[in-house]
C-alpha cells in the first residue's frame, strides 16, 4: 500500500476497531505510518487485529478494551494510550450498533443502548481525548457517522438520531477547538459489507445497489481512505465538515 498521506510519528485510536470498517481504518493508518491503538470492546479480537497490523506494517500496536458507552472505561482507555505511546494525535470514534425496528416496536433498552454506543460514545472518547489534544495544539478527530443520519431511514430512528447527532456534535466541536489546531469531521458512509450489514436480505442488498450510482455496495476500505485523508496534514484546513462514501447514494 503506498503513503499518499504519510501519518509518521501519529499515534491513532480508533474505537471498534477490531473488525470492518474500524479494523480497514486501523489498517490503513498504520500502512500510511501511524502507530495505533485499536479498541473494541471485544478485547481479544482487538489484540488479534492490533498483532496482525503489527506485523504487517511494521508500524506500534495495542489492542485494548473499552466499551465506549461507558464514561470510565473511555477515560481509562484513552489514559492507558497516552501512558503507552505518550500522545493520541488521531481519534477515530467509529464503534456503532444497530437495533432496528419500526418506532412503535423500539422498547426504551433498544433506544439507549443505541444513542449511548452511537452518539455519547463519542462525547466519551472526546471528552477523554480533547484536553491532552488542546496542550499539545494538534488533533485530528473523524466521527463515523451514516448517510442514513442525512437521508432518514424507516426502521432507523435511534440510529438516524444517533449519526444525525453525531452530525451537530462534529460541527459544534469543530468550532470550540479549532483555534487549537484540532479538526474534527464527520464521514457519513453509504453500505458498507460488514457484519453489520450481513443481516439485510438479499432483496434489500439489491435495492441498495440499485440506489447507488456507482451501482455496487462499498468496502472498509472505501471509508477507511477518506479518513486517511481527512487526519493527515493535507487536510489541514478541513473542519467541520461531513463527507460521504456512498457511491452517490445521498447528494445533499
Ligand atoms: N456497514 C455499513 O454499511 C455502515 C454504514 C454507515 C455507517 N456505518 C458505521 O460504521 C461504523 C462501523 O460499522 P461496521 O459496519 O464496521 O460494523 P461492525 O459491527 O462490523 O463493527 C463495529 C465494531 O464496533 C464494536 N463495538 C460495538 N459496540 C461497542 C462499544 N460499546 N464499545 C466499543 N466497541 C464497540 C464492535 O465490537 C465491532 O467491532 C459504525 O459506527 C456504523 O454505524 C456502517
Amino acid at each position: 500500500m503506498t503513503s499518499t498521506y504519510p501519518l509518521e510519528n501519529k499515534v491513532a485510536v480508533i474505537t471498534g476497531a477490531s473488525r470492518g470498517i474500524g479494523r480497514a481504518i486501523a489498517e490503513v493508518l498504520a500502512h500510511q505510518g501511524a502507530d495505533v491503538v485499536c479498541g473494541d470492546r471485544l478485547d481479544k479480537q482487538a489484540e488479534e487485529t492490533a498483532s496482525q497490523i503489527a506485523a504487517a506494517t511494521g508500524r506500534r500496536t495495542s489492542g485494548c478494551l473499552v466499551d465506549v458507552a461507558d464514561h470510565a472505561s473511555t477515560k481509562n482507555f484513552i489514559e492507558c494510550a497516552i501512558e503507552e505511546f505518550g500522545k493520541v494525535d488521531i481519534l477515530v470514534n467509529n464503534a456503532g450498533i444497530t437495533r432496528d425496528n419500526l418506532l412503535l416496536r423500539i422498547d426504551e433498552p433498544d433506544w439507549d443502548v443505541v444513542l449511548n454506543v452511537n452518539l455519547k460514545g463519542a462525547y466519551n472518547c472526546c471528552k477523554a481525548v480533547l484536553r491532552p489534544m488542546m496542550k499539545q495544539r494538534y488533533g485530528r478527530i473523524v466521527n463515523i457517522t451514516s448517510v442514513v443520519g442525512l437521508s432518514g431511514n424507516a426502521g432507523q430512528t435511534n440510529y438516524a438520531a444517533s449519526k444525525a447527532g453525531l452530525i451537530g456534535f462534529t460541527k459544534s466541536l469543530a468550532k470550540e477547538v479549532g483555534s487549537r489546531n484540532i479538526t474534527v469531521n464527520a464521514v457519513a458512509p453509504g453500505y458498507i459489507t460488514t457484519v453489520l450489514t450481513d443481516v439485510l436480505s438479499e432483496e434489500y442488498k439489491q435495492a441498495a445497489i440499485k440506489a447507488t450510482p456507482m451501482g455496487r455496495l462499498g468496502t472498509p476500505e472505501d471509508i477507511a481512505h477518506a479518513v486517511a485523508f481527512l487526519v493527515s496534514d493535507q487536510a489541514s484546513f478541513i473542519t467541520g465538515q461531513v463527507l460521504s462514501v456512498d457511491g452517490g447514494m445521498v447528494m445533499m
